[in-house]
């Protein structure tokens, strides 16, 4: 077990995922560090044919809709480093998430995302991050393929170290 940098940071681990790979990551950074989790469900599932989501996501995304999501933290106040976690999609994260950030107030808070992606990475992820939340601390991110976050375990690791989630050993 790692253990965190600063025992007085409160960790929270808030993702969204379609298909998995982005909830497995979760589960592994939950692994490695003493943070609460917290999985963000929209109300209304996007559709499970890959063309209708992939159509949906782009209208969305293109019109900068905030799906409604299906419950709420009971307050963010306790947290110190949020981890945000999201699919890429069309070159950001998917919407539910978009949802979560503006959701709250991050001042104050430091924001560590990660993405998974299938050839952009983090996209514009991270400046779509400081667009809904600019009075937050964002760190950098880690994309990891979504093919490959069942290998990524060291990958993870090192980016919780560097950024000081858990301690340099
Ligand atoms: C609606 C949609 C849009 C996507 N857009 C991108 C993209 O722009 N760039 C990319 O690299 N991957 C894209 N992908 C692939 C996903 O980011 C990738 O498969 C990811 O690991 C899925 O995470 P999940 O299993 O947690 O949902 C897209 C997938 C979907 C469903």
């Amino acid at each position: 077990m790692n253990i965190p940098m600063q025992a007085q940071n409160k960790i929270l681990i808030a993702y969204y995922s379609w298909s998995g790979n982005t909830r497995y990551m979760a589960e592994q950074i939950k692994k490695n560090t003493n943070a609460d989790i917290f999985e963000i469900v929209p109300t209304n599932a996007y559709p499970e044919d890959y063309n209708a989501c992939v159509d949906q996501a782009k209208k969305e995304i293109n019109s900068n809709f905030k799906p409604a999501l299906k419950s709420k933290l009971a307050s963010i106040e306790a947290y110190d480093i949020i981890i945000v976690g999201s699919p890429n999609w069309w070159s950001t994260f998917a919407p539910p998430v978009a949802s979560f950030l503006s959701g709250y107030n991050f001042t104050g808070k430091t924001i560590l995302p990660f993405i998974t992606h299938e050839g952009t990475r983090m996209g514009k992820s991270v400046e779509d991050i400081k667009q809904l939340c600019p009075t937050a601390t964002i760190l950098s991110g880690l994309p990891v393929r979504g093919s490959n976050v069942r290998n990524a375990e060291s990958d993870i690791l090192k980016w919780l170290r560097d950024n000081g989630v858990i301690q340099k050993q």
